[in-house]
C-alpha cells in the first residue's frame, strides 16, 4: 500500500513537471529550463516504475531493461551532444519516430495477453496503428529534411490510394477488435499496412508543406503513447501521451494556419497537391538581378531611419547567430531602428529562428510575428534578407502554380530597399525560383551569411 502510495505520488509530480515544462516551453527565456525540469520528472516516473512495480519481476528483466537505458541514454546523449544545430529538425524527427515505434512495439507484444478484452484490443490496435504511422513517416520526413530524398514522389492518384489503404487499416482494425481471433497473422498485416500508409502518406508532402506534416506526426506520437497508458491505466504514461498528442495538435493547427492549408486536406488528400505544377512555376524568370557589396549594403542602413532584418534557414546554416546579433546593435547604436520579421515556418522546425535568436541574447521584443509585421514593411527604409528565401518569395501571392500558392508570407516587396543575402540563385527549401530576387528594389549579396554579416559590421564599424 505504501509502494503504491509512493508510486502514485512520484506520477503526480511527474505529470507536474510535464505541465510545467511544456508551459515555460512556450517563452525563449524559460524554455531550456522547462525542458530540463520534464525531463526530471520523467526520470522520476521510469525510475519509480522500475523500482515501485507491485510484485515480483525476474532479475534478468531488471537485468535487460537497464542495458536498454544504457545503451539508449548513451546513443541519444552522443547523438543530441554532436549533432549541428542545422541537422537539429532531422534529429527532432528521428527521436519522434522512436516514440512511435516504442508504442507499435508494445502493441504487438501486448496483443497476444488481452484476447477477448475488446477494449484492450482496440486501445492495442489504434496505438499500433497510430504508432506504426508515426514511425515510418517520421522516417520520411527524417530523409526528406536532410536532403536524402528532395522531391516528392507520387503514384498515380496518389490520394485516392492512401484514402483507402487508410480506410482498408481502420475496417480491418474494427475487425480484429470484434473478431476476437487473436490471429497474430492479422496483428502482423495491419502492422506492416500502417508502416506502409506512413511511408505513402508522407512520401507525396514536399515544398512548404512539410512543417504541418512534422508537427502532425509529433501529435501522432504522444496519442500512440497515451493509448499505451490507457492500456496499462499508467498514469503518467497517459498525462505525457496527452500533452504530447494535444501540444502537437495545436502546433498542427498553428502550422496550417501558417501555411493557410485546411487540416482536412492534410489527413485526407490534396495535400501538397500544388506541387505538382513544380516545373511550370520553376521555369526562369529571365529578368536580371542586381548586385551589390557589403560596403555599398552598409551605406543603405547606416543612413536608414527603419531596417526589419529576415533570418531564414540560410542564418542557421552559417551559424551567423551572433554576428547578426552584432549588426543589429551596431546599427541601434546610430540611431537605426531595428526588428527581425519571424516567418512561423522559417528554418526547418516549428520555432527554429527564435531558437537560434535566443542562442545570441537578441531582446525578445525585438522578435515580430509575421502578422505583426506585415504592415509594417511599406515604412522600413531597409530589409535585409538573411538565408531566408521561400519566406519572402511573392509566388506565395502571384502564381497559383507554386506548391507555395496561398502561404502567407513576409511582405519584403513593400519596403524601399531589399538586400538578399545568400551564397548563390539556388531556390530555398520548395524548390522554386523568386522573383523578389528580380524586383527592382531588390540588391544580392552574395556570400556566406556570416562572412557577409562579419564584412557588413567592420564596414559600419568604420562609418
Ligand atoms: P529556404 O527557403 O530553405 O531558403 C534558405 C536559403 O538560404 C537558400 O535559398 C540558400 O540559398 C540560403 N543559404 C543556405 N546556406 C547559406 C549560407 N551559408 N549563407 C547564406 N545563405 C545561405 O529557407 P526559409 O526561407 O527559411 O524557408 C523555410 C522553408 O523550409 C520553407 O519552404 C518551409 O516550408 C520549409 N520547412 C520548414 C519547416 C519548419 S517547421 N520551419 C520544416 C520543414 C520544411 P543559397 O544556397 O544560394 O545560399
Amino acid at each position: 500500500m505504501e509502494y503504491i502510495f509512493s508510486l502514485e505520488l512520484i506520477y503526480l509530480v511527474a505529470s507536474v513537471t510535464y505541465i510545467l515544462g511544456l508551459k515555460m516551453l512556450g517563452h525563449p527565456e524559460t524554455a531550456r529550463k522547462g525542458n530540463l525540469i520534464a525531463a526530471f520528472g520523467m526520470t522520476l516516473a521510469i525510475l519509480g516504475t522500475i523500482f515501485l512495480h507491485q510484485g515480483t519481476v525476474d532479475p534478468l528483466i531488471y537485468s535487460l531493461i537497464g542495458a536498454a537505458i544504457v545503451i539508449g541514454t548513451l546513443i541519444g546523449w552522443g547523438v543530441a551532444k554532436k549533432v549541428d544545430m542545422t541537422k537539429m529538425p532531422e534529429l527532432v524527427s528521428l527521436f519522434n519516430g522512436m516514440g512511435g515505434a516504442s508504442a507499435a512495439i508494445i502493441g504487438l507484444i501486448e496483443f497476444s495477453h488481452y484476447v477477448g478484452d475488446q477494449l484492450s484490443i482496440a486501445t492495442i490496435i489504434a496505438g499500433l496503428v497510430i504508432g506504426s504511422i508515426s514511425f515510418s513517416g517520421s522516417m520520411i520526413a527524417w530523409a526528406k529534411l536532410n536532403g536524402t530524398l528532395n522531391k516528392p514522389i507520387r503514384l498515380p492518384s496518389y490520394n485516392i490510394l492512401n484514402n483507402i489503404i487508410l480506410l482498408a487499416i481502420v475496417s480491418f482494425g474494427i475487425f480484429i477488435t470484434c473478431s476476437n481471433s487473436g490471429s497474430q497473422a492479422y496483428l502482423y498485416l495491419i502492422f506492416f499496412g500502417a508502416l506502409a500508409y506512413g511511408v505513402l502518406f508522407v512520401m507525396p508532402i514536399g515544398g512548404a508543406d512539410m512543417p504541418v506534416v512534422i508537427s502532425l506526426l509529433n501529435s501522432f506520437t504522444g496519442l500512440a503513447a497515451a493509448f499505451a497508458g490507457f492500456l496499462y491505466g499508467n498514469m503518467v504514461m497517459l498525462t505525457g501521451g496527452i500533452l504530447v498528442g494535444s501540444a502537437g495538435t495545436i502546433l498542427t493547427f498553428a502550422m496550417c494556419d501558417a501555411m493557410n492549408r485546411p487540416l482536412a486536406s492534410v489527413i485526407f488528400g490534396a495535400f501538397g497537391e500544388g506541387a505538382a505544377d513544380l516545373e511550370s512555376s520553376q521555369k526562369s524568370q529571365g529578368g536580371s538581378i542586381k548586385k551589390t557589396t557589403p560596403s555599398d549594403a552598409a551605406i543603405l542602413m547606416n543612413y536608414a531611419n527603419r531596417v526589419i532584418i529576415v533570418p531564414g534557414y540560410g542564418l542557421a546554416v552559417a551559424q551567423a547567430q551572433h554576428v547578426i546579433h552584432e549588426l543589429e546593435i551596431l546599427l541601434e547604436k546610430k540611431g537605426v531602428e531595428v526588428k527581425y520579421a519571424i516567418h512561423p515556418v522559417a528554418g526547418r522546425m516549428p520555432g527554429h529562428m527564435n531558437v537560434l535568436l535566443a542562442e545570441t541574447n537578441v531582446d525578445y521584443d525585438k522578435l515580430v510575428e509575421m502578422e505583426d509585421i506585415n504592415s509594417e514593411f511599406q515604412n522600413t527604409d531597409a530589409v535585409l534578407v538573411v538565408g531566408a528565401n521561400d519566406v519572402v518569395n511573392p509566388a506565395a501571392h502571384n502564381d497559383p502554380a507554386s506548391p507555395i500558392y496561398g502561404m502567407p508570407i513576409l511582405d519584403v516587396e513593400n519596403a524601399k530597399s531589399i538586400i538578399i543575402n545568400k551564397r548563390s540563385m539556388n531556390p530555398g527549401y520548395a524548390g522554386i525560383e523568386n522573383e523578389l530576387f528580380f524586383n527592382q528594389k531588390t540588391s544580392m549579396l552574395f556570400g556566406d551569411a556570416k562572412d557577409v554579416l562579419t564584412k557588413l559590421v567592420h564596414e559600419l564599424k568604420n562609418m
